[in-house]
């Protein structure tokens, strides 16, 4: 019998739900967890010290304006405050992007192993995702701008992008807006950028601040180690940041989190510690595997990109069954259209040695 309760919305019953990196292994040992990008090093101290002291205050709403957040970003990388959304997450206001600019009909586009949120935003705002091919795991300008057409609303551009690693130079971000009609929005996520240490790369300001049609979403989450406190920002025109002020939550961002933010702001050198141990790990980590065999995409994130071979028994699934035995985990990304490869997140030294060990044994170099 056909059910007669409420329907939701066209594209909402497409969506596949989004599944975090997995925390925990059998047996209840503590594990080694490189899922989700988050930094070894945790937060800085003095961001920590902030959290605790909010809760001094927890019967009070937090400022909905985010006023001291907005300026301790915008005294650190020299912006306007008003043309900043603090977020819960960068992944609300991706969700409030496409929210505000997308409707049935409406498509977006991304790339083959984009991101998984810009798919789940779209669908939830009943528009069609529009997938552009990548080459050799990189964006490809012209594949994206092939697929605009009348009916596009967003690009969405993870640079670098997760699960990849990958990045294209500022000036390929520049061809790209520029090949965008003026009401087609480019989003730039540059998640990672804190990470990547390269002379042709640009987080996505300067199109911010010389276009009507761009927004740079950026996150607490990865290099300042408050994943947990769910913290993101975005720079924008001033009519797009007009327009996601009014569809946001009047208190999206708590106050800990906030307080934390500018805390983490001002503890430069933190955020430098955390540049040198990826600097230092992931080259080593990336030619360990590959002295195993094993191929690694190059990344200038916090995390690579692994394939594995196609046999029984070495590929992907197995590595992933034999790391978890380890107490490892890593990430299985099939639902990015890479089911031969996982992605794993540099952690601490003895996390990345262990790594390293365990494929050693699973490749059988050990
Ligand atoms: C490319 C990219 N964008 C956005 C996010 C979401 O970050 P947040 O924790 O700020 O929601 C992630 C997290 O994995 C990411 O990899």
């Amino acid at each position: 019998m056909a059910s007669t309760g409420p329907v939701p919305q066209p594209g909402i019953l497409d969506i596949n739900p989004y599944v975090p990196g997995e925390s925990s292994v059998p047996g209840g040992i503590k594990p080694i967890k490189l899922s989700s990008n988050e930094t070894p090093l945790g937060p800085s101290p003095m961001a920590l010290a902030a959290y605790k002291a909010a809760a001094d205050g927890l019967e009070r709403y937090p400022d909905g304006s985010a006023i001291a957040l907005r300026q301790a970003i915008a005294r650190k990388w020299g912006l306007n405050p008003d043309r900043i959304v603090c977020g819960c997450g960068s992944d609300e206001l991706i969700n409030l992007i496409a929210h505000a600019y997308v409707g049935p009909g409406d498509e977006t586009v991304y790339t083959t192993h984009g991101f998984l949120m810009y798919r789940i935003a779209t669908l939830s705002s009943g528009g069609k995702p529009v997938v552009a091919p990548e080459k050799a795991y990189r964006t490809d300008v012209d594949a994206i701008l092939a697929r605009v057409g009348p009916k596009t609303r967003i690009v969405f551009l993870a640079n670098p992008n997760n699960p990849t690693g990958t990045y294209i130079p500022h000036d390929e971000v520049r061809r790209l807006h520029k090949g965008l009609p003026s009401q087609v929005l480019l989003v730039i996520d540059a998640a990672y950028s804190e990470y990547v240490r390269r002379n042709d790369y640009e987080a996505g300001l300067e199109l911010v601040a010389t276009t009507d049609n761009t927004v740079m979403t950026r996150t607490f989450s990865k290099i300042y180690g408050l994943a947990a406190l769910r913290l993101g920002w975005a720079y924008c025109p001033a009519a797009i940041a007009d327009v996601l002020n009014r569809v946001r939550g009047p208190f999206n961002v708590t106050a800990p989190a906030l307080a934390a933010g500018v805390a983490a702001l001002s503890d430069g050198a933190h955020v430098e510690t955390a540049v040198a141990h990826n600097e230092k790990w992931l080259p080593w980590v990336a030619a360990e595997l590959e002295k195993l065999g094993l191929t690694v995409t190059p990344s200038v994130g916090n995390f690579i990109l692994i394939h594995f071979p196609a046999a029984k028994g070495k590929d992907a699934a197995a590595a992933d069954e034999l790391l978890k035995s380890r107490g490892i985990i890593l990430r299985r990304v099939a639902a990015y259209g890479l089911p031969a490869c996982l992605r794993m997140t540099i952690g601490t030294a003895d996390d990345n040695r262990a790594v390293v060990a365990a494929l050693a044994e699973f490749m059988g170099r050990s």
